[in-house]
């Protein structure tokens, strides 16, 4: 039996990739979720798994060397997928500090202690031991509105100090490649958006707000384009680069869904509306009144779009869930997970809410 050590499984993406991983391989894998539980991680997220014999939750720093060199010294870890991270550009401009400590050196430490785990007396690695560093397409910075793609060669250009931090964390895994041959993929993936995510992003924040009828606050002038994924085509890339891709290689994961943000909110309205009752009082509250063009963030990537070739061409991944499909599906699972959204809508996410919206 395999057995795989997720970092941030109890996040956005992480907690989606256990459920895939679980539907798809089931008792023929072992899964050790190694996380904070930051205020974006949420055991709730993984409450049908928690008691599954093959499943471990481990609460840890990916900063605590001694913690994840002790999970490496108790199981033989065959696969390492390595989400964790702080993952708000908002918050980056805030407090960029906890992101170069979670993201560069966190980073460092599980490839530290996986390289010790693995590395042979000769210097060379354990074999089918594999390391994978979960990335995203906002290292190669900003394209123009009138063309172009991120492909694997575009060099790195970040611009908020999330990006510069998630690209300083590649760097590193590139750097153990080379100089070590430490056995590790990057993949570098689009906006995901789909069922669990926190709504400090775009898309959940906006069904949310539409919901209880607060403002939508559009940054800018709504136009900058996000390449959208939905979550569960991810999870499934990440999972092929690790068993099909060649080693060493880093893959864009991206569906070809390029959107400007006001058309997502706009989407969103239509789709709201569709789906509440007539009877439903929310359902006249819910219109194009309530979207509200707010300052812009500092330093707004314009643009982001993923060529997604190497990984169709090497690996045969392709997004299965066009956009239509994916936001319906969204949308049904948070009017499905109400309780879900008030739970991590409380509290802390109201400071964060009204300091970030001055709400
Ligand atoms: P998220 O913010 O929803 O989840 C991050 C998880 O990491 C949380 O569970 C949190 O508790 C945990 N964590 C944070 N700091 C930690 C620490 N020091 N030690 C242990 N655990 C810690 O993020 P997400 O959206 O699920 O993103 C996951 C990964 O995918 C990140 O590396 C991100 O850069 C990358 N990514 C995200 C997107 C996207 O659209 N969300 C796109 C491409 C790549
Ligand atoms: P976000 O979901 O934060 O992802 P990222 O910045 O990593 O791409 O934001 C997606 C886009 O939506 C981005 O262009 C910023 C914009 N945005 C708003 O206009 N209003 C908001 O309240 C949020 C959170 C984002």
């Amino acid at each position: 039996m395999r057995t795989y050590l997720v970092t941030g499984g109890a996040g956005f993406i992480g907690s989606n990739y256990i459920h895939y991983m679980f539907g798809k391989y089931g008792d023929d894998i072992k899964i050790i979720n190694v996380d904070k539980l930051t205020y974006a991680g949420n055991p709730e997220n993984l409450k049908d798994v928690e008691d599954r014999p093959n499943y471990t939750f481990v609460k840890a720093d990916i900063c605590d060397s001694e913690a994840i060199s002790a999970l490496f010294e108790k199981e033989d870890i065959q696969r390492v997928v390595h989400f964790a991270a702080e993952s708000h550009v908002d918050r980056s401009i805030k407090n960029p500090d906890v992101f170069v400590k979670t993201n560069v050196l966190g980073t460092l430490t599980m490839l530290n202690a996986a390289k010790a785990a693995w590395e042979l007396p000769d210097g060379s690695f354990k074999p089918d031991h594999k390391f994978l560093h979960v990335s995203t397409d906002e290292v190669y910075g900003s394209l123009d509105e009138d063309g172009g793609y991120f492909y694997e060669t575009t060099p790195y250009d970040p611009h908020s100090p999330y990006s510069a931090s998630k690209a300083s964390s590649d760097f590193l895994v590139k750097a153990y490649m080379d100089t070590y041959k430490f056995p590790a993929n990057i993949t570098n993936c689009s906006n995901n958006y789909g069922p669990y995510q926190f709504p400090e992003k775009l898309i959940p924040l906006m069904i949310n707000n539409a919901l209880n009828g607060k403002k939508l606050p559009v940054y800018g002038d709504g136009k900058n384009v996000r390449d959208w994924l939905y979550v569960e085509d991810h999870c499934k890339g990440i999972d092929m680069v690790q068993e099909k891709g060649r080693l060493f290689e880093t893959y864009n994961i991206g569906g070809h869904n390029e959107k400007q943000n006001i058309e997502i909110i706009h989407i969103i309205l239509d789709q709201l509306r569709e789906k509440l009752d007539d009877s439903d009082p929310r359902k006249a509250l819910i219109n194009e009144d309530l979207i509200t063009y707010v300052a812009d963030r500092k330093g707004h990537d314009r643009r982001y779009a993923i060529a997604p070739d190497k990984i169709k061409a090497e690996v045969g991944w392709y997004p299965e869930t066009m956009f239509e499909e994916g936001i319906r599906k969204t949308i049904d699972w948070y009017f499905e997970h109400k309780e879900w959204m008030e739970n991590i809508t409380s509290g802390d996410y109201l400071k964060y809410y009204e300091e970030m919206y001055k709400a």
